[in-house]
């Protein structure tokens, strides 16, 4: 079973509880959080009070992508603030072990996010301490971006690699998931796919949540 886990990036942010209440309606389970610092990407986003307004106003599943420098000193807030999954990208914390198990002490699911064109053999010795590994499938830092086709290669080697040590780590994939490559995306292997624009740049995320299940149904 795979989840369409809808970005609020690309969401109205003075409608919020609606944009979020629409997704629901669709079928959306998770609910993708990109939090930006301005440093490690060139854009700057969200950070802790709204994950603490977000968490009063959903059930969904909060998942808050760290695309900030230094995500050790702040993974744990995030989860304090009513996070259930974390990820910290590999490129910015030469610490992960210590991160992850952080993010699982407070009870969150502690996830790998991986930029486009740094490799897969960096993770090998983290997987056994991450429950999922964010594969980007475009470079981290703005909504509504091109799809980089060779992410689809990535995912069926990650895939590859977690069959091989026998782990249970769940693939999420983030950048430019539409109607036109969804069911590649869960053919190759992923699970958790993010889509900002093709969900909330349409009139109707309600209807574009459950359109893009029904197209990676296809598969499983
Ligand atoms: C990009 C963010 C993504 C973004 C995806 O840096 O991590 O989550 O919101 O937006 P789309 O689906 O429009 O590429
Ligand atoms: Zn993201």
């Amino acid at each position: 079973m795979f989840d369409i886990a809808p970005s609020i990036l690309s969401a109205d942010f003075a409608r919020l509880a609606d944009e979020i209440a629409a997704v629901e309606e669709g079928g959306a389970r998770i609910l993708h959080v990109d939090v930006m610092d301005g440093h490690f990407v060139p854009n700057i986003t969200i950070g802790l009070p709204v994950v603490r307004s977000l968490r009063k106003a959903t059930k969904l599943t909060l998942d808050c992508h760290l695309m900030i420098s230094e995500p050790g000193r702040y993974a744990e807030q995030f989860v304090e603030a009513g996070a259930d999954m974390v990820s910290v990208h590999v490129e910015a914390d030469p610490h992960l072990h210590r991160t992850l198990a952080s993010i699982r002490s407070g009870g969150a699911q502690a996830g790998i996010a991986i930029n486009p064109a740094t490799s897969l053999t960096l993770l090998e010795d983290a997987l056994p301490f991450a429950d999922f590994v964010l594969i980007m499938s475009v470079n981290p830092g703005f909504g509504g971006q091109a799809f980089i086709e060779t992410s689809l290669q990535k995912v069926r080697r990650l895939r590859r690699m977690i069959e091989e040590i026998g782990a249970e780590t769940r693939i999420e994939i983030d950048g430019g998931i539409d109607a036109t490559n969804i069911a590649e995306v869960v053919e190759a292997g992923a699970e958790i796919l993010v889509a900002g624009s093709a969900v909330y740049g349409t009139g109707d995320p309600s209807a574009a949540v459950r359109k893009l299940r029904e197209l990676g149904t296809v598969w499983v």
